[in-house]
């Protein structure tokens, strides 16, 4: 499945988040792809609001930690791989231990899960995914483009997204 999306404000962008949090399920890994100020954190607040992070719950990327997590319907885990500059420091997290979980998996930065030759599977045992590519198309203009991998066999409420 492949949708594209456009926002006209960070609002906008928290509004969309939100409704594809409501579409995703335990188990599920959101990959995030854009540049610097692309929207990512502000895209990964909505889904965690989606998926019934409190409001009071401040969603900001995880620069140090690497990792957050945030309860939510199910746990919510915001990964953010900016500062990875090789695969053996993105072995090194135990990522794998996070994908694997019955929570939702968002990542920032998840062009660095690609750097292996064969670029087209991310690293840590990643097999199904929905991958976002936000591209700035004006100040406050982004579109988004959505698509799954992998999931085309399941009931996945995703599907419904229109
Ligand atoms: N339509 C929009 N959607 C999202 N953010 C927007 C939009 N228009 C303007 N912005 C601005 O762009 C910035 C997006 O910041 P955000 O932290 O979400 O990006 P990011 O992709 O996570 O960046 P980083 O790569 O630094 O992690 C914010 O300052 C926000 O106000
Ligand atoms: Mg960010």
């Amino acid at each position: 499945m492949n949708l594209q999306f456009e926002t006209h404000s960070p609002n906008d962008t928290l509004s969309l988040g939100k409704k594809i949090g409501r579409h995703l399920e335990a188990g599920d890994i959101v990959l995030l792809f854009g540049d610097l100020g692309a929207g990512k954190t502000t895209l990964t607040q909505g889904i965690a609001r989606g998926l019934g992070v409190a409001k009071e719950e401040y969603v900001r990327s995880p620069s140090f930690t690497l990792v957050n997590e945030y309860p939510g319907k199910v746990p919510v885990f915001h990964v953010d791989l900016y500062r990875i500059a090789s695969s053996q420091e993105l072995e090194d997290l135990g990522l794998e231990e996070v994908f694997s979980s019955e929570g939702v998996s968002i990542v920032e930065w998840a062009e660095k899960l690609f750097i292996r030759e064969d670029a087209s599977i991310p690293l840590l045992g990643i097999e199904r995914w929905i991958a976002i590519h936000i591209t700035i198309e004006e100040e406050e203009s982004r579109k988004l483009d959505l698509k799954t991998h992998n999931m085309e066999s399941t009931e996945h409420p995703v599907f419904t997204l229109h």
